[in-house]
């Protein structure tokens, strides 16, 4: 309890200036013995500040009335009375049953549609060199990056890209990438994860939109939009693991265009021996046919994956891997933020 207690201390100063909400509650829960206890049905590596704010946002986004609401920014109603951290702890307590399900049960999702802006560069060199692309993203989640084809892009400086979709991300770029006159093209794509989020089930869109932060309020319009393109685009993920699925997902990729592997944010949560095993079955195929892989991992978190060893950068590293002939090139091609709000070309 008093490690769970300084968790939710420690992440009370971290976020005091980014998250300014969620850092008031959690110094209160750090004091808040009963709230704390909530959290023992919860596994210790899921045992994260987090975890309980995003469980707690999930029923209150069923209950938009109740006063707790009223101080959530992304919440229509901006009507804050009384206390917040007087209403979360009322919140989280009156209902155990619920906010313990979920503690046992989920863990915190991310799956941002600004990180289209990880793939639209690296997609449009592959779109110039092979054609039309067919792609397997590994650790998909609900799919969002898989709607790269189907966004517009304001990319800042350089102009828009395909406006006339209903969804426009922006894109801030340092350096000069090569930049494409459309989106990327791609004729077929697959979504896999461990743990696939269905964009048709309301309630599993429900913890995705619970798992973003309130204090993010542009996330959330983003999400929403992005969530009804992916209903249109019919964008679905199948559930496997990377490791064992991604041979498959290339098989079957190879009938409709070049295969390129898409990872972004999901390998740093397989071990050490399972990242080389990754690469390995990558190796293999790209030892006999050709193949591209598209990294925006962190190097620190990944050591094992092409270009990571030398580095232990934690940010987002963008990295093309290319299988021609037999060869394997490595291109490491930038930095950029964590959700995509800007890509820092050739840093
Ligand atoms: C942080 S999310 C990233 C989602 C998405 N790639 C993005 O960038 O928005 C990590 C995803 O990896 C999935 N995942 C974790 N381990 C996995 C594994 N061994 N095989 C497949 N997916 C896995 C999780 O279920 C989760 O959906």
């Amino acid at each position: 309890m008093d490690d769970l207690a300084r968790r939710f201390a420690e992440f009370a100063r971290a976020f005091e200036v980014g998250a300014p909400l969620y850092a008031r509650i959690a110094e209160r829960v750090s004091r808040e013995p009963n709230v704390l206890d909530l959290m023992s049905v919860t596994p210790e590596t899921q045992r994260v500040p987090v975890l309980l704010f995003a469980s707690a946002h999930h029923l209150l986004l069923a209950e938009p009335s109740h006063p707790l609401a009223g101080h959530y920014p992304n919440f229509d109603r901006a009507n804050p009375e009384g206390d917040v951290t007087d209403h979360f702890v009322d919140f989280v307590l009156s209902r155990p049953e619920p906010m313990r399900e979920l503690l046992a049960t989920r863990s915190t999702q991310t799956n941002e549609i600004g990180r289209c802006n990880w793939f639209l560069f690296p997609l449009a060199i592959l779109n110039d060199e092979v054609g039309s692309l067919a792609r397997v993203d590994i650790g998909s989640s609900a799919g969002l990056t898989l709607l790269a084809p189907h966004i517009g892009y304001d990319v800042r400086p350089g102009g828009v890209i395909a406006s006339d979709s209903p969804l426009t991300i922006d894109c801030d770029v340092r350096g000069e990438p090569p930049l494409p006159r459309r989106a990327p093209e791609v004729a077929w794509s697959l979504g896999i994860d461990a743990s696939p989020i269905d964009v048709r089930d309301d309630e599993e869109v429900r913890w995705l939109e619970a798992c973003v932060w309130p204090d993010q309020v542009g996330r959330f319009a983003r999400l929403r939009s992005a969530v009804a393109l992916a209903r249109v685009h019919d964008i679905r993920v199948e559930k496997g693991d990377a490791v064992d699925s991604v041979a498959g997902g290339v098989e079957r990729a190879r009938d409709h265009g070049h295969p390129v592997v898409t990872t972004s944010w999901v390998l740093n949560y397989l071990s050490p021996e399972r990242r080389s095993e990754f690469v390995g079955v990558l190796d293999r195929i790209g030892g006999s046919s050709d193949l591209s892989w598209v990294i925006a991992e962190s190097p620190k978190e990944t050591p094992e994956l092409p270009g990571h060893a030398d580095s232990d950068e934690l940010i987002t590293v963008i990295t093309l891997v290319t299988w021609r002939g037999g060869r394997r090139s490595v291109r490491r091609l930038a930095t950029t933020h964590p959700h995509g709000h800007w890509v820092n070309w050739g840093a």
